[in-house]
């Protein structure tokens, strides 16, 4: 049977902590993890407040519990608490500040080839908005980011640089801190997509050097869906003009006067998901407490085996890039519709999901890559998990 060592790992609790390990093999990580029990506890029992004493009052009795969102969130990523805006998802946390930045018409902007389908589409918004050039940066030989071609282009201009971290398509991880440190280097602003690497590898913004963070809180943190982050440095907050404002960004000071709010709480609205926000806290705890250094260690290692099992069988490719890898596996099974395979594997509770090549245009269509299946690891994975899921792709792809 599959082995990761670490007899230490209290993979026993932390799957007691998980009810649905007893339903499904979730292999869907990348999509939106399991919960453990503290966040189910937490999200219900604040619907359940709201429910017997009003959805005001109950937000009232939570408020500590509320800004404590902000504490956690900031200590799990190395920023200020003041530096963090809890918005409804990594789209609209990216949007709020891309959208908000202050571009002149010229200014260059860099893009990685594993850049999130809906940060691509917004660029390109932005490119007819405001008349900005949009350059897409080569990969290396590992798929990763070429710095050399990156260099290159900082050095004639660039206003912003804009990374995902692990794009939605794949294990790759992209040099995130080397990225900053070039980007930093030429002065160009550095906005980073870490919607799939929150809670998979561990995130620190003032040694990754970004001035932008966008991340979720259903994937790899085990939150609950519906909420997201925001991450802007405190320095940058006055290159950015929020896109929307409302009384909770900003206060109505006189009959045709009004002031933006000090802090990234610009970014957010009055009305939110409260149940979703003490969700996102608690999943920000669960990690903090198992620490992303241990448990990223784990799933790497699960992901790995998973590979390197897949890649043996037939007709089964493995499409990951990147010299570091992490818990996304992407494959496609020749003769077999990728979708096919996920609902054949679904109908036997074992969940992944796909990726087609129209939402990764500059990777998995510019590599020539059909819709790929993506089985992606997490630490309350099992290794007999591990085992069952290679017998089943194994009975598909013979
Ligand atoms: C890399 C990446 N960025 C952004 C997003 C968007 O996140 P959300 O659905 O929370 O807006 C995703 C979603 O899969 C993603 O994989």
């Amino acid at each position: 049977m599959t082995q990761v060592a670490d007899e230490t790992f209290p993979l026993t609790r932390i799957r007691e902590d998980t009810p649905g390990v007893n339903e499904v093999v979730h292999f869907n990580n990348c999509g939106s993890a399991l919960p453990p029990t503290p966040v189910l506890e937490t999200v219900i029992n604040h619907l359940k407040r709201e429910a017997s004493i009003g959805g005001y009052e109950a937000a009232d009795e939570a408020q500590e519990r509320l800004n404590a969102v902000y504490d956690s969130t900031a200590k799990l990523i190395g920023s200020q608490a003041h530096e963090i805006a809890v918005i409804e998802n990594a789209t609209r946390a990216w949007d709020m500040a891309v959208y908000g930045y202050k571009f002149s018409p010229g200014d260059r902007v860099l893009l990685c080839r594993a850049e999130y389908v809906s940060n691509v589409i917004a660029l390109l918004q932005l490119k007819e908005r405001h008349q900005i050039e949009i350059v897409v940066i080569d990969d290396d030989e590992y798929g990763q980011i070429d710095l050399v071609h990156l260099e290159e282009e900082l050095a004639k201009g660039a206003e912003m640089v804009t990374l995902t971290h692990t794009p939605t398509s794949g294990g790759l991880i992209n040099p995130a801190e080397r990225v900053g440190a070039l980007c930093n280097a030429y002065d160009t602003f550095f906005v980073l997509d870490a919607c799939q690497s929150i809670g998979q590898t561990p995130i620190n913004v003032k040694e990754i050097g970004c001035q932008v963070l966008s991340a979720t809180s259903r994937k790899y943190l085990r939150g609950p869906r519906g909420v997201g982050f925001l991450y802007v440095e405190e320095s940058a907050l006055d290159r950015i003009e929020p896109p929307f404002l409302d009384l909770r960004a900003a206060t109505w000071t006189s009959d045709m006067g009004y002031e933006i709010v000090d802090g990234a709480k610009r970014f957010e609205n009055w009305e939110t998901n409260f149940a979703g926000k003490l969700g996102l806290g608690a999943a920000i705890d669960y990690a903090l407490d198992l620490t992303v250094e241990k448990t990223s260690i784990r799933l790497k290692a699960l992901a790995e085996i998973l590979r390197s099992r897949l890649v043996s069988l037939n007709h089964l490719s493995i499409h990951d890039q990147g010299e570091d890898k992490g818990g996304i596996v992407t494959f496609s099974i020749e003769g077999l519709e990728s979708e096919v395979v996920s609902q054949k594997l679904r109908a036997q509770k074992i969940n992944t999901s796909t990726t087609a090549p129209g939402a990764a245009r500059l990777d998995l269509d510019h590599r020539g890559i059909p819709t790929v299946v993506r089985a992606s690891t997490h630490y309350y994975n099992s290794e007999e998990e591990v085992d069952i899921f290679v017998s089943a792709v194994d009975r598909l792809s013979n």
